[in-house]
C-alpha cells in the first residue's frame, strides 16, 4: 500500500469509528502508550506501575463496565506512538488513550485523538502547548512551567542574584527556560545565560564548563526524568558546588527513580516539584509502601501521573454512568477534584490542564537514604502559569 493510501484507509477507519456503537461496550479498554524500553523505559516504568496501583487498589470494575488496559511501548519514537495510537482506536476500540512519555509522542497523538473523538490522558509530558493541541487532552502530569515559577520565586527570595540556565533543547527545557527567565528577572535577578543541551545523548560537559566559567551564584537545570544521575554525576566532576554555585532546578534532575543512587554530592540540591516520595501526608505514606511493595522501587513523579491517570478516567466513567461517548468522557473530566499522594490535584474546567501544589524541596539524607524533603509549597498552581 502507498502511504497516501495508508493514511487514507487510516482516516476512514477513525472517520467511521465516531458511528461505533461505543455505549454497548461491556469491556472498557485503555490504550496506555509508554516507551518501555530505550532512554526513556524508567518513564514506561514508572507510570505503568502507578496506573496498574490504582486498579490493584481500585477494582477492575467502573459503573458496571471492566476495565483492561493495554499497555503499548513506542520505544520514545513518535512514529511509533502515532502508529500504535491509530492501530488501538481502530483494532482494540480503545475508549480512552493514555501514558506519553515525552512531549514530542504526546504532539504525535493530538490529531488522532481529535479525529477518533477518543480522551487521551497524558500522564508523564510536561510542555505547556501539549493540551491545547486536541480538546480531548487531559493532563495528570506536571507542566515544567508550573514546576519552576515556584524555583525562580524562591531564588530572588533566597539570596540569589544571578543564574545561568542550562536546560534540554526541546518543548519543557525551553518552556522552563521562559519562565525562569520571566519570573526570576521580573523579581530583579539577572539571567547570565541560557545554554542547551540535546536531548538525544546530552553531553554536559562542555555547558556545565561555560556556566562555571560564568561565576553565577546558582545554575538552575532541567533535564527529563531518566537523564538526572548522568548530568549530576557530571555536574559532581565539575566540582560546581565547590566554586560557589548554587545547583538548583526542578525536580527532574532529582527522580526519586535515581536519587539514591546519585551520592551524598547531591545533599543540599534545592529544587522545586509537584511530587516528592518523601511527601508528608497519610495518602502518599500508603501510597509509597503500596508502590514499593507491588513493583519493587520508589515511586518518581512519573508514577503519580500514571496512577492519578487512571483516577480521572475511572472518575470520569462514574459520573457517566459508564458511558464510553469520547465527548462525554472528556466534559466529565473537566473540574475533577481529588487528593492524590502528591496533595490536593485538579483538572482545570477550561484548560484541561493540571492545577497542583509545588513543593520546594531540599535533597536530605534521612535513614540512610537521599530523598527530596520538601520545606515550602506554592498552592494550587495552574498549568500554564505565566
Ligand atoms: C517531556 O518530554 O514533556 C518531559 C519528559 C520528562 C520530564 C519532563 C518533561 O521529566
Amino acid at each position: 500500500m502507498t502511504l497516501r493510501k495508508a493514511a487514507i484507509s487510516a482516516g476512514v477507519a477513525l472517520a467511521t469509528l465516531g458511528a461505533a456503537p461505543a455505549f454497548a461496550q461491556q469491556v472498557v479498554k485503555v490504550g496506555v502508550i509508554l516507551p518501555m524500553t530505550g532512554p526513556f523505559a524508567s518513564t514506561g516504568r514508572q507510570v505503568e506501575a502507578g496506573a496498574r496501583l490504582w486498579m490493584a487498589q481500585n477494582g477492575d470494575t467502573v459503573a458496571g463496565k471492566k476495565i483492561e488496559i493495554i499497555v503499548r511501548d513506542d520505544t520514545g519514537s513518535a512514529d511509533q506512538t502515532k502508529r500504535l495510537a491509530t492501530e488501538m482506536i481502530v483494532n482494540d476500540k480503545v475508549a480512552v488513550l493514555a501514558g506519553f512519555g515525552l512531549t514530542p509522542l504526546a504532539l504525535a497523538v493530538g490529531p488522532v485523538a481529535t479525529q477518533a473523538k477518543v480522551p487521551a490522558v497524558i500522564m508523564a509530558a510536561g510542555t505547556t502547548t501539549i493540551v491545547n493541541s486536541s480538546p480531548y487532552y487531559a493532563r495528570t502530569s506536571f507542566t515544567l512551567s508550573q514546576n519552576t515559577v515556584p524555583m525562580a520565586q524562591w531564588a530572588a527570595k533566597n539570596g540569589i542574584k544571578t543564574v545561568v540556565t542550562l536546560v534540554s533543547d526541546y518543548g519543557p527545557g525551553l518552556d522552563a527556560e521562559k519562565a525562569f527567565k520571566t519570573e526570576f528577572e521580573g523579581k530583579g535577578g539577572k539571567v547570565l545565560d541560557t545554554l542547551r543541551s540535546p536531548l538525544a545523548n546530552p553531553e554536559f560537559a562542555p555547558f556545565l564548563q561555560k556556566a562555571k566559567d560564568l561565576k553565577p551564584d546558582a545554575l538552575f537545570m532541567v533535564v527529563p526524568s531518566g537523564q538526572g544521575a548522568s548530568l549530576m554525576k557530571q555536574v559532581n566532576e565539575r566540582e560546581l558546588a565547590k566554586a560557589g554555585i548554587k545547583i538548583i532546578g526542578t525536580g527532574d534532575m532529582t527522580d526519586d527513580d535515581q536519587l539514591n543512587s546519585m551520592g551524598d554530592a547531591l545533599i543540599g540540591v534545592v529544587t522545586s516539584h509537584n511530587y516528592s516520595a518523601a511527601h508528608d501526608s497519610p495518602e502518599n505514606k500508603a501510597y509509597v509502601a503500596a508502590f514499593q511493595k507491588a513493583a519493587n522501587m520508589r515511586p518518581n513523579f512519573m508514577s503519580v501521573g500514571g496512577f492519578d491517570g487512571m483516577a480521572l478516567i475511572y472518575k470520569a466513567l462514574e459520573k457517566t454512568k459508564g458511558d464510553t461517548d469520547g465527548t462525554k468522557l472528556v466534559e466529565a473530566m473537566k473540574g475533577m477534584a481529588w487528593t492524590s499522594p502528591r496533595g490536593p490535584m485538579s483538572i482545570d474546567a477550561t484548560t484541561r490542564d493540571i492545577t497542583q501544589n509545588v513543593y520546594i524541596r531540599e535533597v536530605k539524607k534521612v535513614d540512610g537514604q537521599l530523598w527530596n524533603v520538601e520545606f515550602e509549597t506554592m498552592p494550587n498552581v495552574k498549568g500554564d502559569v505565566k
